[in-house]
This record gives C-alpha cells, sequence and structure tokens, in this order.
C-alpha cells in the first residue's frame, strides 16, 4: 500500500519574502543593505538639495519626478544659506563629500527624517535609479522609502546590451526606450549591430547608395530559415536606417543615462547589403547581388581590395566622428572563405604578404582595420574569430562561441567580454522548451539559467582574470520582428544579466531574485507599458509526481497577477478556477489529475500554461 505523499511545492508566500528580502527589492542586488526600521515619507514638501545642479544624473532625476507626476522643488545648495533651511524632509544630492567611493559606486543612506545620496557621475546616476526602485509602488506624489543604509558598486566596468537592427529595423524611439530599460538596470554599454547581410542601418554621406541601396530588402523569409518550414516569403519590401542626425540623437540620449554606444560595422562577412549596394566590394564585381531576403551565413563577403579598404576607412572615419566612444566593433564572425579560395586575386596576396592560408588573410584584413582604427585614437572590438589566423594586437574579444575564444584572449593578455550563447547570453534563444513559447532561433536559455552565469573562467590566473573587463547578451533579431517581441525575449532575463554584470558573486541568489524581486519589477514594466514574457507561477513548472494526496501552492511570478488552472487537460482562461489558496488533491489508485495553471497579469499578458502530473 503506498504511503501518504503530502507534497508542498513551494513552502512560503510572498508577503513573507517581501518583508524578509534582504535586498529590498532592488535589482541588480547592491554590495550591502544595511536595514533600518520605518520609513522616510517623501511627499509634495520633500525638497531636493543638490550641489550639481546641473548634473546629468540630478537632470534625469529631475525629469523622472516631474514624469511621474511628483512636484519637489530642487534647491541648489550653493545659493542659499545652510542656516535657512533644514534638513527635515530633505533629499540631498551631493557629490561634495569626504573621502573616495569605487568606480561608479554611490552610497546612499535613508533615515526617517532625511535622504543622503553621496556618488559623482555615473555613481550619483546609478544611486538615483536605486532610489527610483524604492520610490516604486505609491499613489502619485508620495512614497514610503524603507530606511537603510546601501553602499554600492559594480563587479564589472562592461556591462552590455546588444541589439540587431539589421535583420529588423528598430526607430528611435524604440532605441530610447531599450536604452532607458538600460539604464533602469545599470547597464552601461550599449552594442548597436548596424549591418549585416539583410540590411545596412546607418547614413553615410560618402556612400549613399549603402542606404539607397542596402537598408532595403526585396522581402523577408518567413518562419525559420533553416530546419524544415516552408520556402515562404512575405512579398513586402523591407527597410529603414538612421540618419546621421538620429544617430546622433541617441548617442545623446545614451550620454545622459550614462550609458556609451559601440556602433558595430560588420567586416569580412556579414556584408551582402553593402556589396549589393556597391559590388566592387566582392571578389567578383560581375556578380549581380541582392540585399539577404533569408537568414544565416552569406557567401559573399568583402574582398581584402585596396578599393575595400579604401571604403571602410571612409566609412570608418564617418563613424568614429559619430561616436565619441573608445570602441568600435567591427566584427569578424562568420566569414566563409569559399569567395576568397576562388579569386586569383586574393591567392597572391596571401602569397605576397607570406600569410598561411585564408585564415592568415582575415587576420590581415581585421589588422590593417585596427591599425587605422588605432591610428585614430580608438579600439576594435570584434567576435572570438579574430582569433584565427592571429589576433590583432590591441584587439578586445569579444567570446560568444562559448568561453573558449575569451580565454585564449585572456591568456595573450587582450581584454575580453563575455558573451556565450551557450551559458544563456543569447537573448534570442528561447526561454523554455516548451512549443508554446514563440517562434525563436532556438537553443534554451530560461531565466535560471542566464543567471547563474559567471563570466570569469576560473581556469584563468588571477592576472588574466583581470581581463575580463564585462560581461553582455546578445539579441539578433531574426525573429523579432516587432517592437514588443524584442522586449519579450529581452525580459525578464535582462533583469539576470544585469545582477551577473553588476552584483558580487556572494550577493547573487536566484531564490531571492526570481521570487522576491523580480515578480514586483515585472509588476512596474507591466504598468509601465512593457512587453515581457510573463513566467509559470512559481511551484507551476511542468513536472510529474507521484502519491495520493498532494498539498499544492503557487507563488504569483508578477506582484497582482492572477493565476487560473484546470484540471480537464485544457489551457486555463481567465474563466476556469482562479487560484487562491493551497490546493490539496486525493489521487485514486491507478489514477492521475492534470493540473493546468496559467498566470494572467493585470494590464492581460498571459504566461504559457503549466503542466502538473499528479500520478498514483
Ligand atoms: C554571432 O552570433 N555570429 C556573433
Amino acid at each position: 500500500m503506498k504511503q501518504t505523499l503530502l507534497f508542498l511545492l513551494v513552502a512560503l508566500s510572498t508577503s513573507v519574502f517581501a518583508q524578509n528580502d534582504p535586498n529590498l527589492g532592488i535589482i541588480p542586488a547592491p554590495v550591502s543593505v544595511t536595514k533600518g526600521g520605518g520609513d522616510f515619507r517623501f511627499d509634495p514638501e520633500t525638497i531636493i538639495l543638490v550641489d550639481s545642479p546641473d548634473n546629468r544624473a540630478v537632470q534625469f532625476f529631475k525629469a523622472y519626478l516631474k514624469k511621474a507626476g511628483y512636484v519637489n522643488t530642487f534647491v541648489d545648495v550653493n545659493r542659499v544659506d545652510r542656516k535657512n533651511y533644514s534638513l527635515k524632509n530633505t533629499v540631498s544630492l551631493t557629490t561634495n563629500f569626504k573621502g573616495d567611493l569605487p568606480g561608479e559606486g554611490y552610497k546612499l543612506q535613508i533615515t526617517g527624517q532625511q535622504i543622503i545620496l553621496e556618488g559623482r557621475g555615473a555613481g550619483m546616476f546609478y544611486g538615483i535609479q536605486t532610489l527610483i526602485q524604492l520610490m516604486h509602488g505609491s499613489s502619485p506624489a508620495y512614497a514610503n522609502i524603507p530606511c537603510a543604509v546601501i553602499k554600492d558598486y559594480p563587479r564589472f566596468s562592461y556591462r552590455g546590451m546588444h541589439l540587431d537592427v539589421a535583420r529588423h529595423f528598430f526607430d528611435v524611439d524604440f532605441i530610447k526606450k531599450y536604452l532607458d530599460l538600460m539604464a533602469a538596470y545599470k547597464l552601461n554599454n550599449f552594442h548597436w549591430h548596424l549591418t549585416d547581410d539583410q540590411g545596412w542601418r546607418i547614413e553615410i554621406k560618402k556612400y549613399p547608395k549603402l542606404t539607397e541601396v542596402g537598408s532595403m530588402r526585396a522581402q523577408t523569409k518567413v518562419g525559420r530559415a533553416t530546419g524544415g518550414d516552408s520556402d515562404l516569403y512575405d512579398n513586402t519590401p523591407y527597410g529603414g536606417f538612421y540618419t546621421q542626425e538620429q544617430v546622433r540623437e541617441i548617442i545623446h540620449y545614451a550620454e545622459d543615462r550614462y550609458i556609451n554606444i559601440i556602433p558595430e560595422i560588420e567586416m569580412p562577412g556579414h556584408s551582402l547589403a553593402a556589396i549589393a549596394a556597391y559590388p566592387e566590394l566582392s571578389c567578383d564585381p560581375t556578380k549581380t547581388y541582392k540585399v539577404g531576403e533569408t537568414w544565416g551565413v552569406s557567401q559573399d563577403v568583402l574582398c581584402p581590395t585596396e578599393e575595400t579598404f579604401k571604403m571602410l576607412t571612409d566609412i570608418l572615419r564617418e563613424v568614429l566622428e559619430l561616436f565619441p566612444g573608445k570602441y568600435i566593433h567591427i566584427g569578424g564572425d562568420e566569414c566563409p572563405k569559399f569567395a576568397w579560395k576562388k579569386s586569383d586575386f586574393c591567392r597572391q596576396l596571401i602569397s605576397e604578404q607570406n600569410l598561411s592560408d585564408e585564415n592568415g588573410l582575415q587576420s590581415y584584413f581585421i589588422g590593417r582595420i585596427e591599425k587605422f582604427v588605432n591610428a585614430q585614437g580608438r579600439q576594435i572590438i570584434g567576435w572570438d574569430e579574430i582569433l584565427e589566423g592571429g589576433l590583432a594586437p590591441n584587439a578586445t574579444v569579444m567570446s560568444w562561441r562559448g568561453e573558449a575564444g575569451g580565454i585564449a584572449a585572456a591568456q595573450l593578455g587582450h581584454d575580453v567580454i563575455m558573451t556565450p550563447g551557450s551559458a544563456g547570453l543569447y537573448f534570442d534563444h528561447a526561454q523554455s522548451k516548451s512549443s508554446q513559447e514563440p517562434l525563436s532561433i532556438g537553443g534554451y536559455a530560461p531565466l535560471a539559467k542566464t543567471y547563474s552565469y559567471d563570466p570569469v573562467p576560473a581556469s584563468l590566473t588571477p592576472d588574466q582574470q583581470k581581463h575580463i573587463i564585462g560581461v553582455q547578451a546578445n539579441v539578433w533579431t531574426e525573429y523579432m520582428a516587432t517592437p514588443a517581441k524584442v522586449e519579450y525575449m529581452i525580459l525578464p532575463r535582462m533583469l539576470a544579466l544585469s545582477e551577473i554584470a553588476w552584483t558580487s558573486k556572494e550577493n547573487k541568489n536566484y531564490k531571492n531574485f526570481s521570487q522576491e524581486r523580480v515578480s514586483k519589477h515585472l509588476a512596474r514594466l507591466d504598468s509601465a507599458g512593457y512587453d515581457y514574457r510573463v513566467p509559470i507561477a512559481y511551484g507551476a513548472e511542468d513536472t510529474t509526481i507521484t502519491g495520493n494526496q498532494f498539498n499544492v501552492l503557487f507563488i504569483p511570478p508578477v506582484d497582482g497577477a492572477k493565476i487560473y488552472y484546470t484540471l480537464d487537460g485544457y489551457i486555463p482562461r481567465e474563466t476556469d478556477l482562479e487560484y487562491k489558496t493551497p490546493l490539496l488533491f486525493m489521487v485514486p489508485e491507478h489514477k492521475n489529475i492534470h493540473l493546468k495553471t496559467i498566470t494572467i497579469t493585470p494590464s492581460g499578458k498571459r504566461s504559457i500554461a503549466g503542466d502538473i502530473r499528479m500520478e498514483n
């Protein structure tokens, strides 16, 4: 006879969690949070005292408060006599404090009487992001902010999000919305993938055909490009690009949020859009080329002729003129050598330059570009293929094919940004194995996998580890045709990225992150108009359990969301039973109960169905 089995799938309720959250709901988790007791009451009388009113962080806070319906006065402390105001009910944003803070660090002290935020530059900005997170969830113009002392600074100096605007184009407003999200989560590098086989998206004055021809494709593949979908195209022209004026506007917007932009101009592969505009860039200018209409890797690549280098350096000159940052990304990934092998010119060049083979030629190509970029006082970043055939002397390597390239580059003394697709940092990968997930390139990168990634390989020596300057998630948009789909794919995984990039290893805790903090943030994103993947309710993940008695307890994955369930195998809807309190099921011998759940957020977003089989 079977023993009675009591299954407690999840043991604690959300309200208990909320009170105990050591991180006060903040994402990414700070270095240290010392809780006081009680709250600071932020109300319309609260005065904001500032010692650097023109500071971008102060300006950001002012704009935020106004937009959120707060009505507070800002006072420049340099212009008033200290005797004339009380510190009671004030928020001091101060850059003028004793001692130093770590780079990008801040200190936030909240008592019942006043708030003091100390920080400079980016540090002040990040302190403000933390303060804004603590102000959430209150009525307009009022907020209860828990008393605490927070000391904080990042683990890595490079905290990146990438966006491919070549496969699908995203307009200026969406790029700003993307930057807003990055800023809120203390991410500081936006890797803007501006060119690829399927589109050239940045205006270059000297070569107008790059956008006239290269920004438009005649049609786009429907469904998955590989793996059995029919050979169907949408028969609809598609295109878009950013003018230099728009690029400047976005750079400025990013700077106001302490975000550096790294433009990527792909070479020598992934360049079909440029070749379609200027066939003389290819090894066979007699062929006709068209901007890519399907996904994958094009065999047609840039030919390493003097004409190509002239055009590329002209293009880069305009790009460097626009973008003030230290880095420019030159791609370097997935360059098939087929066209070079067929080319007499390439064979001769390999011989003239004493190169090993076509890999050596790729290395020669990147080396020449690096020399030019370095001569302009900047640095290149390349995908890890730039290691093949010899690494350009000053290049930073972005390791995407696992960590091997990053490890090899760090061992050679090069800086490295970790972005391995195999470790949950490719946000074009599916967020679960369910067939209910929307179309994606495949793969499997659930939130927990992203969260568990540590960018510093244990195999490196401490000195080599210092070359791991940070981490980034990549967003390739073959299967993301809309802003909403991009948001669905990056959220909530971007929150995990922010914690990998910012929070010390010791302070990471997946249960606290996912069950106590993410649910609050998703509720805010819900009301702020962002799309996101609604996680399955905690405790409702697909599973089969055996026994004869089951006690089932769920935690909503989004604050304020409702969980509905069915016992008949159908996917639940809002017309089904609502989960309110733990459920008890008795299953007769040789029978089973099929419990399906769905979560629906206040704005109507739905999770996929979770599926629990209880068998006896
Ligand atoms: C890449 O995903 N091809 C860098």
